[in-house]
């Protein structure tokens, strides 16, 4: 019996097989762990792996049915239909979403299954003939019968159906999302088969382009929110809302409009065409999804804080107004409550807390504060009125997270020193600078552990550096963290008043973690890590978050920063639809807990102003 040998990449184990011995059978041979989902009938098309060089037998009927002609060209096979047939080099393509771990990290990179619920299917539909007039959709949803029992389509889509049928031998490539048709071309046509994924901020937005074909993430693009000329925080939103006769309508073309320069922007860098994204997934806060929707939101600032809908909701492209294939599907992640909306439950479906044996709680630090406690047997979530500190804003040389804002503030041979976004020149100062700033200031004794700064009478223990960085009095005693700041720009200093503000914030989160804690019967000790989501969580210190309290007593290697989880957590409802089922059930398990409602909140959130 003649043998080949196959080298698997990237492992780069290597095997001797009989000849013909299909890929998937080698891969188990090299303990290789490829998952063939529908037990290699050739049905699922999600062994795919990458001829890189070699003799492999020509593709089958399966082959033909999954991959394009172009993936062919370019090697791609799949593993339970390719038989080796000489030396063979194969690449596994890995299952994992790059959106896991470009977005939470590396230590967060878990496997999911490319899944999506919309996908693209090349058919070869039987001929017509006199003996067999079914109409060309009938021939479609029969030859697509086995995975699409129903399929319908739109007269839209059915408008390109027949020459799209007829200009390639009845070969096509069917966009299909759910038993509905929602593109046809000829084969050779066939389209790039994107989705995009979307988190709102009230602040910040972005947006993930995603190969829905291999998971592959393509290229993002980021903005600020343009709603905020109608103000910072969603409470400012709803009531311009409610006070200015078009005042939805406007917001909601503002959230549109940004997200379609978004999709421009995003397809623009890896020149796709808009045309070609058929799935959008859309995490956000209980209010960006209402204005993203055009739902009414006065019912979210109002007791007893009712959303109109937190349901997960479909709706196409044209009706959410959204600038891409007009019958793509929109997904919009659930909501759990008015001020927890479906950016949590994206920040916790993608750190799959609820797997966790053990305690574990994440914090989303944006416009507005939410806390998740999953107690290893329930969820609780609340939100807390954190304010926009932590983004930056209500701070007088706040900024985004941004090139020149100082991120890092720390004590160097008794003085104070700071780094700044891309080591560019400072022009203000974001979430973790403020964080930072405010911790080293405890730390040198500058101010006290009511917040206050120190007066004229500076301690003798103070360096004279730090001391000559202390100007004003009373309410506007401030303090120079730089001056080493672009040409014509102020100093970057941090004030009396930013402190009271971050006062304000982060005893509001602290209040709200030790409520969670205390309503489960759990201590800090009890937690076996800690995620902070968001632009903050990426580059906030812990030992800065401990120091000043805004996180209870734990080991600082328990603290994790985890990026934007809320929109990793939307791709990977994008291209997994295990993980978007894992969402919606997360969003129904989820207990939501009115923090200002409990008897202590007050008490606590006074308490928690005060730095330990
Ligand atoms: Fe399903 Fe190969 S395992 S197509």
């Amino acid at each position: 019996m003649s043998t080949v040998r196959v080298t698997f990449e990237p492992g780069g184990q290597r095997k001797q097989v009989p000849r013909g011995t299909l890929i998937s059978e080698a891969a188990a041979i090299a303990n290789i762990d490829l998952a063939t989902p529908c037990g290699g009938k050739g049905q699922c098309g999600q062994c795919q792996v990458l001829v890189k060089s070699g003799e492999a037998n020509d593709p089958t009927d399966a082959e033909l049915e999954h991959l394009s002609s172009d993936q062919l060209r370019r090697g791609r096979r799949l593993a339970c239909q390719t038989r080796l047939m000489g030396d063979t080099v194969v690449e596994i393509i890995p299952q994992v979403a790059p959106i896991v771990e470009k977005s939470l990290g590396p230590q967060m990179a878990r496997w999911v299954p490319l899944e999506p619920a919309v996908r693209q299917e090349l058919v070869q539909l039987s001929e017509p003939v006199l003996d067999d007039q079914r109409s060309d959709l009938r021939r479609l949803a029969d030859a697509v019968a086995d995975k699409y029992p129903q399929l319908t389509a739109t007269p839209s889509v059915l408008r390109n159906l027949p020459t799209a049928v007829r200009a390639e031998d009845q070969r096509v490539a069917a966009v299909i999302h759910d038993n509905q048709l929602i593109a046809i071309y000829p084969h050779r046509e066939a389209p790039r088969c994107l989705g995009a994924a979307v988190d709102i901020g009230t602040s910040t937005m972005a947006l993930y382009l995603i190969d829905l074909q291999d998971g592959e993430q393509l290229s993002s693009a980021a903005r600020a929110n343009s709603q905020a000329q109608y103000g910072l925080d969603v409470v400012s939103r709803i009531d311009y809302a409610n006070t200015h006769a078009a005042g939805l309508a406007q917001l909601r073309r503002k959230v549109l409009g940004d997200i379609n320069e978004l999709i421009a922007e995003a397809v623009d860098k890896v020149s796709a065409d808009q045309q070609e994204i058929y799935e959008v997934t859309i995490v956000g806060n209980t209010c960006m999804h209402h204005l993203f929707l055009g739902l009414e939101p006065r019912y979210l600032a109002e007791a007893p804080y009712v959303p109109v809908a937190t349901e997960p909701l479909n709706l196409t492209a044209g009706e959410a107004g959204l600038d891409i294939n007009p019958e793509a599907n929109v997904f919009c992640l659930p909501c759990i409550a008015g001020f927890v909306g479906a950016d949590t439950v994206g920040v916790i479906a993608a750190t799959e807390m609820t797997h966790r044996q053990q305690p574990v709680l994440a914090i989303d630090l944006g416009t507005n504060g939410e806390i998740a406690l999953w107690t290893g047997e329930s969820l609780l979530v609340a939100s807390c009125a954190a304010g926009p500190a932590f983004e930056g804003s209500e701070i007088q040389q706040g900024m985004r997270a941004a090139p020149g804002a100082i991120d890092h503030v720390f004590i160097r041979d008794g003085d104070i020193e700071i780094t700044t976004i891309a080591n560019q020149p400072a022009t203000g100062i974001c979430g973790s600078g403020l964080l930072d700033a405010v911790a080293v200031l405890l730390e040198l004794g500058v101010i006290d552990n009511s917040g206050r700064f120190i007066d004229d009478e500076v301690p003798s223990e103070l360096s004279a550096a730090v001391a000559d960085r202390l100007e004003g009095e009373k309410n506007l005693r401030r303090i120079i963290l730089t001056d080493e700041c672009r040409n014509g720009q102020v100093p970057v200093a941090l004030t009396q008043r930013d402190v009271r503000e971050f006062q304000l914030a982060k005893g509001a989160v602290r209040a709200g973690i030790d409520i969670l804690l205390d309503y489960a019967g759990l201590s800090a000790d009890d937690l076996s890590e800690v995620l902070i989501a968001g632009a903050f969580g990426n580059y906030m210190r812990a030992g800065s978050a401990l120091r000043v309290g805004l996180l209870p007593n734990i080991p600082e290697d328990r603290v994790k920063g985890v990026g934007n989880a809320a929109g990793a957590g939307a791709g990977l409802a994008l291209i997994s639809q295990t993980e978007r089922s894992y969402a919606c059930q997360v969003a129904e398990a989820a207990q939501h807990i009115e923090l200002f409602r409990r008897p202590e909140f007050q008490n606590m959130f006074a308490e928690q102003m005060l730095f330990p």
